[in-house]
């Protein structure tokens, strides 16, 4: 939904999945998540890691177990060209919205440490998933915005 609304604002979006090789059951991806593992193996080729190329970076998926999950972490960890590059951030979960900070903060940590500059984010939780659509445009508006 973030993707198509950026195209929908005439910019062009390159939506890059992060790929389990083998996806993990609900204990295995809760223990890998608490573990916080942020070196598993990953299905994508070598370009989808590069994010020279991009203006700014859009990163996010799924809280298990109280932790950003070990994929997206490890995507974080090994993606290239993030450097100093405006970003925005989204968690998917199943928590009320407002019970979400430290999951964000999470994330926003994990980012700027690799040297991503976040400047905005969005909690896609279950609980508002009537939203998500009115949510990813707000989103956008905040992250296209940012310079003007
Ligand atoms: C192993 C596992 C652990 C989870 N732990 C949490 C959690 O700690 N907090 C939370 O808000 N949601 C948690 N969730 C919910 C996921 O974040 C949610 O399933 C995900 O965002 C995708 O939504 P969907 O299941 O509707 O596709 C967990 C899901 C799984 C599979």
């Amino acid at each position: 939904m973030v993707a198509e609304e950026v195209r929908r604002r005439g910019h062009e979006a390159n939506l890059v999945r992060i790929k389990h090789v083998k996806r993990p059951g609900f204990l295995k991806a809760a223990r890998m998540s608490i573990k916080q593992l942020e070196d598993v193996e990953l299905n994508n080729v070598e370009a989808d890691l590069d994010m020279s190329s991009a203006d700014m970076v859009v990163i996010g998926g799924p809280i298990f177990a109280g932790n950003v999950n070990p994929f997206t972490r490890t995507f974080l960890t090994r993606a290239k060209g993030l450097e100093g590059k405006p970003a925005g951030i989204f968690i998917c979960c199943s928590s009320q919205p407002d019970d979400t900070i430290e999951y964000i903060e999470m994330l926003t940590k994990m980012a700027n440490d690799r040297g991503l500059q976040v400047k905005g984010s969005l909690v896609g939780s279950t609980k508002v998933k009537d939203q998500y659509a009115q949510l990813s445009k707000a989103f956008v508006e905040e992250l296209l915005t940012l310079d003007t």
